[in-house]
């Protein structure tokens, strides 16, 4: 089990890396960045934004809900920036560094690297140009003491529940012809990357689990599980962001996030998006059950 696994994600990577070279752009080239956001659109599909569904959602006028939709972006792509500091920081680390570094999965680390690093240059202008400023990063309490193979674990775990939640957002903005094209085309681009960076995590996750899981005792499984429930939870709270509320000019934003987070239809969103992610952990024992969303 434990032999083939490795050949799998060995393989996969040979194969992303491939696909990595067949599809290597200049960030810098890639967009051209317009003085402003087109007036007639939004950027963001209003049903996906915090706000939707919400009594504070049907009291703005089109122009606010225009405005919280470009803030609302903002707030997607500077939490997504600054997951990438954090992932562009551990794979880093895990380059060269013996046993698990295989050359193969060396070698796509360094397109992994590279891809993060371009998406927070392209997401970096967006924040600055058209919201000017990166909203801050919300620190997360990591675990201290690693039972074997954890770090690598809980490291890809974190990135996939980021990557995978900002690509169900990327997915419905580039399908989307009412938001704005300079949205549609980073939201493109973001997601033909993270495809593959979300197939390298499934591969990488199920083997390290298959591996570890079974070494560790009761109490550490434990742990982890409840550690990783709380992580979706308090990562899903990033997205109901005060200081994007106030940017968008709604007032009594903390009341606001209050609201959004209490709201049956937010509730109901957060299940649908969190749902394929929730169903792999739990498959290969990273959760053992549902968490409260
Ligand atoms: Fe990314
Ligand atoms: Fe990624």
């Amino acid at each position: 089990m434990k032999g083939n696994t490795l050949v799998n994600t060995n393989q996969l990577s040979e194969r992303l890396s491939t696909l990595s070279r067949d599809q290597f752009y200049d960030v810098y080239k890639r967009f051209d960045w317009p003085t402003e956001l087109a007036h007639d659109s939004f950027a963001m599909s209003p049903e996906i934004t915090t706000l939707y569904g919400t009594n504070v959602w049907s009291s703005l006028n089109d122009e606010q809900k225009r405005k919280l939709t470009i803030c609302e972006t903002a707030t997607l792509f500077s939490n997504t920036l600054n997951g990438e500091k954090l992932l562009v920081a551990g794979l880093s680390k895990q380059l060269y560094s013996g046993a698990r570094a295989t050359p193969e999965i060396t070698e796509y680390l360094h397109h992994f690297i590279d891809e993060e690093n371009k998406h927070m240059i392209m997401f970096g202008i967006f924040c600055n140009k058209y919201v000017g400023r990166i909203y801050p990063d919300k620190k997360f309490a990591t675990a201290k003491d690693y039972a074997p193979g954890e770090e690598l674990l809980s490291f890809y775990a974190l990135a996939m529940v980021v990557e995978a939640y900002g690509d169900y957002y990327n997915v419905q903005v580039m399908k989307d012809d009412r938001c704005d094209p300079l949205v549609r085309d980073i939201s493109r681009v973001h997601h033909l990357d993270e495809a593959r960076h979300l197939s390298f995590d499934r591969a990488y996750l199920r083997e390290l689990a298959a591996e570890y899981l079974p070494t560790w005792d009761e109490p550490t499984l434990t742990n982890f599980q409840q550690w990783l429930a709380g992580f979706m939870r308090v990562n899903w709270v990033t997205f109901y962001n005060p200081a994007a509320y106030r940017d968008a000019g709604i007032p009594e934003p903390y009341e606001v996030q209050k609201i959004a987070l209490a709201s049956p239809t937010q509730a109901a969103l957060r299940e649908k998006i969190s749902a394929g992610v929730v169903k792999f952990f739990q498959k290969i024992g990273l959760l053992n059950a549902k968490p409260d969303l």
